[in-house]
């Protein structure tokens, strides 16, 4: 059997495989299960496998991986990027059956949700462990929040039936603050919730700047099984 670090590594290989091709603007994806991806895409052009890959990264961690490997770096504004992507690459918290997740473990839902929006094709890699039958209930959905409206859209989230907690940093004193300089409130629902009226929804609550609820792009979902096997869901 696999353990969690050969299931992450197996899943974005294989997603990889099946849809990385040469001359594709990609969009790359953060945290344990995308940054292998990026490492494989790596891998393979300075094998010589892929060429001309043009990447827009969603966090400093992915930048960060780019640089070590050489991936070229670009922004959606980019002119060789022209606000268009072919393909992006990504984890997610939880997937539900209808293929909806939640993002934003890692505090990047903000570029996540902006990247995966401009693609033409989006795939999610997860292990096993992230699938569920309804999203929020175990792992929260991250909120991120100008922090003057902290407390106004934690009254508004409340309202909407959602248990509210401000994201601590750890090995800094208080909250974490994301790349764009915002707070990230988690919020966990005590009954199924609808996700794609929900994303609209706290959308709207002044002061929220995204939330990590997916629903607006289908993705191609690749989960990897301790047994070695990776299936996809369309
Ligand atoms: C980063 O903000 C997230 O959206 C990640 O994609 C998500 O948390 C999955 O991360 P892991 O693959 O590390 O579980």
């Amino acid at each position: 059997m696999m353990d969690h670090k050969e299931i992450k590594q197996l899943v974005a290989r294989s997603a990889v495989d099946a849809l990385v091709r040469s001359g594709m603007k990609l969009g790359l994806g953060t945290g344990s299960t995308a940054i292998p991806a990026v490492h494989y895409i790596g891998e393979l052009l300075q094998q010589g496998k892929l060429h001309n890959i043009l990447a827009v990264p969603t966090s400093f961690q992915t930048v960060i991986a780019c640089e070590q490997w050489g991936i070229p770096l670009y922004t959606l504004n980019s002119r060789e990027i022209g606000g268009e992507l072919d393909l992006t690459i990504d984890g997610a918290d939880e997937v539900d059956p209808r293929n909806y997740c939640t993002k934003g473990g890692g505090g990047a839902l903000l570029v996540e949700k902006i990247v995966a929006y401009a693609s033409k094709s989006y795939a999610i890699v997860v292990d096993e462990s992230k699938v569920v039958q309804n999203l929020g209930l175990k792992f929260p959905v991250p909120v991120e929040v100008i922090p003057e409206a902290r407390l106004p859209v934690q009254r508004a989230l409340e309202a909407l039936g959602a248990e509210v907690q401000l994201r601590e940093a750890v090995r800094k004193a208080g909250p974490v603050i994301t790349e764009h300089a915002n707070l990230i409130l988690d919020i966990r629902f005590p009954a199924p919730i609808d996700p794609a009226e929900l994303e609209g929804r706290i959308n709207e609550i002044p002061g929220v700047v995204e939330n990590g609820l997916f629903t607006r792009k289908h993705p191609v979902v690749f989960i990897g099984h301790a047994d070695g096997s990776v299936e996809t869901r369309p």
